[in-house]
């Protein structure tokens, strides 16, 4: 069973790894360190024999989430990683209280336009030529009832171990 937790300092070589596998335009290594002081985000990494082999990064505004970027190491895809990652980013945001999630996706991507209508996510609206590496447009995607999805999909739960130990400190120190 694979792993999910918080994402530390010490990964962000292994996630740079992965971006840069992943991504035509990828996050440099001090934007992903940013991201660690920043206290509207929380990143998760997927961990299969203490080895990372996926991430999924958001920020928590208020009621919503904003997913920043989710990839999974080549090697490791369509194993359940990125539905995984998904749906732990959704119950840490519920843990925040968000109660919808929304991201961008490019309208070529289909493998992730997928992933996302699995878990309930809907096209809300569509941003023109918003990749400037490409030109591609944006697909705007809402899920807009995050409890509902994760109370649906119930049996994704089963197919990780997520640690809580700093999302909960994280909430306890903004109390
Ligand atoms: C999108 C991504 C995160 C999916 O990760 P993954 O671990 O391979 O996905 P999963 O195995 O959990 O699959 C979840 C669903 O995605 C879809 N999917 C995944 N790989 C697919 C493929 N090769 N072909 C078609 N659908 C696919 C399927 O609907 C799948 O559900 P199923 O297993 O019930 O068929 C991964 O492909 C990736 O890292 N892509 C590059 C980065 C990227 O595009 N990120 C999204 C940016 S918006």
């Amino acid at each position: 069973m694979i792993s999910i937790r918080a994402m530390k300092r010490s990964d962000i070589s292994e996630v740079y790894r992965i971006e840069t596998l992943s991504f035509r335009s990828p996050w440099s290594k001090a934007s992903l360190e940013s991201e660690l002081k920043n206290k509207l985000a929380h990143y998760l990494v997927a961990e299969s024999d203490g080895k990372v082999i996926g991430y999924c990064g958001m920020w928590v505004l208020f009621e919503e989430c904003h997913i920043t970027n989710i990839a999974v190491d080549p090697a490791y895809r369509r194993a359940g990683v990125g539905k995984a990652l998904l749906y732990a980013a959704m119950e840490v945001g519920d843990f925040f209280d968000a109660t919808a999630m929304t991201l961008e996706v490019r309208e070529t991507n289909r493998i992730a336009q997928d992933l996302y209508r699995k878990l309930d996510f809907e096209q809300q609206g569509f941003r023109k030529r918003y990749y400037p590496d490409t030109g591609e447009g944006a697909m705007l995607l809402w899920n807009v009832n995050i409890p509902r999805t994760v109370q649906n999909n119930a049996c994704i739960r089963d197919t990780f171990a997520l640690q809580w130990e700093t999302f909960e400190q994280k909430r306890g120190d903004k109390a």
